[in-house]
């Protein structure tokens, strides 16, 4: 399901009411005439198409129109922008365009991942048997095995589930440490069988902004790989980071991964993505999900989306030409916000669900709940007049005042985590945006508990 916001926005014509969002150096105004000026702080479920990317995919539609696998001069444009695009979201996570797979999005490129590890693991033990012993080919043992975190998005924890029910795969949903809200490696490390065939933790949480240690689990993963390399399958690596891509540095080869996922929405892109996969069918396995024109060298077969990707590629251009600004303007805007909402509520109303000790979070992810009766995230967020912003990933908007379970599994107490609030700032959120919407917090607040 998608990352979307909650439903109680005063809407006229227009979904948004009048919404303020800006990207790049321009501020838009989608007007609405009976909406009050809202100022949207929910950058996590999704981000604006930036005004340079919609040029670029407008450009494409127009001028490129050919099929790129044709060999006249509409394909061939077609064909040089996928072939630019492919080397710049590659470059994006310090990998060679060779390794880039486009996909419809991070939920296909995760189940792709997923796939993948399944179609490994019964080529492996077919190829293995004579040095697999009985316990590992036989009953439950002969599964493949799959590591996750507790705090996945649902196109990672619900492909997971589906495989278990349908008898595919043994799955293990490891959960993150109540101290820290990470996945802690050793836990990850416990968790392996000899059966295991891949390790999927995201980079960064959508709810908190919680950055996993994946350097470390793929370093220690690794070596296990190296001691079992004869007699089990290799253990694939592989990090969603829809939610790291444009907020923080991701280089694949520090990391150690085999696959990441690209998420194009999340970083003022178009609604399509990629997967990043390590030396693609040389080093790192892919097994398709589809089959067809021979398209992305048969791993993702399909005429490709030349605007999309020409799309995708342009944020990803951005992304690697202003990474720095973007990540000290979000952490300024962050950091100003938590002080404002300090300074207004006072540190006994306030608490940040994303202050763990030792852990670092996305610069733009401010995870606070209002404490006090009356003041659930859901309801707060319908009352205010100003801010657009969600109680938590809103592929769950619809389970009422039931409280994130992504927060629980951090530790947040129940009566805390009910009042959430996940406002996540973008590239040209200003502190006048943040006084304002804390002004409105304020006033909803008030309002709310006089009410009860
Ligand atoms: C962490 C994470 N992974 C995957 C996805 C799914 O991406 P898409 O909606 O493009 O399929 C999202 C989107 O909300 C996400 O936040």
């Amino acid at each position: 399901m998608a990352e979307k916001t909650n439903p109680p926005v005063i809407l006229g014509h227009n979904l948004w009411g009048t919404l303020t969002h800006h990207c790049g150096s321009d501020l838009h105004h989608h007007d609405v005439a009976d909406g009050p000026d809202r100022i949207y702080m929910d950058y996590n479920a999704t981000t604006p198409v930036d005004p340079e990317v919609a040029r670029v995919i407008t450009d494409a539609l127009t001028d490129a129109w050919g099929n790129p696998s044709s060999n006249y001069l509409p394909g061939l444009k077609a064909r040089d922008i996928i072939y630019h695009s492919r080397d710049t979201i590659a470059r994006m996570v310090c990998g060679k365009a060779a390794d880039i797979i486009f996909t419809s999005g991070g939920t296909e490129a995760n189940n792709l991942v997923f796939h993948t590890a399944l179609e490994h693991f019964r080529k492996s033990k077919t190829s293995a048997q004579g040095d697999m012993n009985s316990e590992q080919l036989n009953g439950s043992g002969s599964l493949p095995h799959i590591i996750i975190s507790n705090v996945e998005h649902d196109s990672i924890s619900l492909t997971a589930k589906h495989l278990v029910k349908e008898g595919k795969a043994d799955v293990t949903s490891v959960p993150v440490s109540k101290v820290t809200a990470r996945m802690e490696v050793e836990d990850v490390i416990a968790a392996i069988r000899p059966t295991t065939c891949l390790v999927s933790i995201m980079l960064a949480n959508n709810e908190t902004g919680i950055i996993m240690p994946i350097k470390d689990i793929c370093q220690r993963v690794r070596e296990v790989n190296k001691q079992r390399a004869a007699s089990a399958p290799r253990i694939l690596l592989h990090t969603d980071a829809a939610q790291a891509i444009g907020k923080i540095r991701v280089d694949a080869h520090e990391l150690g991964v085999d696959y990441i996922t690209i998420v194009g929405h999340k970083f003022y892109g178009p609604r399509i993505g990629a997967l990043f996969v390590n030396d693609l069918g040389t080093t790192t396995p892919v097994y398709p999900l589809f089959f067809g024109g021979g398209q992305e060298r048969n791993f993702r077969p399909g005429t490709e989306n030349t605007a999309m990707i020409a799309g995708l590629g342009k944020a990803a251009e951005l992304v690697n030409l202003n990474l720095a600004a973007y990540e000290a303007h979000f952490l300024d805007i962050r950091c100003y916000l938590e002080q404002k909402l300090l300074a207004v509520f006072g540190r006994d109303k306030i608490h940040f669900n994303s202050h763990f000790p030792g852990s670092d979070i996305l610069p733009n992810t401010c995870n606070v709940s209002i404490l006090g009766r009356g003041l659930q995230g859901r309801r707060v967020l319908s009352t205010c007049r100003r801010l657009l912003a969600s109680v938590g990933a809103a592929c769950h908007s619809d389970r009422g005042d039931q409280p994130s379970h992504i927060l629980l599994s951090c530790g947040i107490p129940y009566h805390v985590a009910t009042n959430a609030l996940r406002i996540s700032v973008g590239r040209c959120t200003s502190r006048e945006d943040v006084d304002i919407v804390v002004e409105d917090l304020r006033d909803t607040v008030e309002q709310l508990e006089r009410m009860s």
